[in-house]
């Protein structure tokens, strides 16, 4: 009878958990980007491109599954900040960073629209070309002076003169602009 009742439980939770993601992942549509991961051929691409100094404050504005704004941690020694609004996700990476014992990295879930980044020497963005349009206007209300933004596919309409660096990815480029 307990087990029954353990194993109907248990079905009911999963099947809650996963309508919760499934959820996030439709909401992502029009808060910013689905979840698409980078290629990591590609975070490596991006992140020798930037010239990161170690100490840098790094943010990755919807982090995904976390392995951007790990591998600047790691590789280059930045300060990561991931902000993602799917709170599996940010449990997942935050169990991550500490299997692999990752300091100088935090997660922190919620939307990146409400999210203070004047803080931030570099920005990572992997979204939604309308997203991009509206952050613009944030990075010029709240980015420091000489904040560096990555984008990656989506470039930034009316930037083009903070526009730095071009590179290539495969069909795509990969836009540094500088506040
Ligand atoms: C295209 S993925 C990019 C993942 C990661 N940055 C990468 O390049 O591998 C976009 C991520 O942004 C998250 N996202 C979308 N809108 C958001 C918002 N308003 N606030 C926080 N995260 C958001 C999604 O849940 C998704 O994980």
């Amino acid at each position: 009878m307990l087990l029954y009742a353990i194993i109907d439980w248990g079905t009911l939770i999963i099947q809650a958990c996963l309508a919760i993601f499934m959820f996030y992942m439709i909401a992502a549509f029009y808060t910013g980007a689905p979840l698409v991961g980078t290629r990591r051929k590609i975070i490596k691409k991006l992140l020798d491109e930037a010239n990161l100094k170690p100490g840098q404050l790094f943010y990755d504005l919807g982090s995904g599954d976390g392995r951007v704004v790990e591998t600047a941690v790691q590789k280059y020694g930045v300060k990561g900040v991931g902000v993602e609004m799917n709170f599996f996700l940010v449990w997942y990476t935050r169990l991550k960073a500490r299997i692999k014992n990752i300091k100088n990295i935090k997660y922190i879930t919620g939307n990146f629209w409400k999210t203070d980044m004047t803080r931030a020497d570099v920005i990572y963005t992997y979204l939604f070309p309308d997203t991009m349009e509206k952050l613009k206007l944030l990075f010029e209300k709240n980015g420091k002076k000489g904040l560096l933004v990555i984008t990656r596919a989506f470039e930034i309409k009316g930037w083009e003169k903070k526009l730095i660096k071009k590179i290539p990815d495969r069909d795509e480029w990969i836009y540094y602009y500088r506040k």
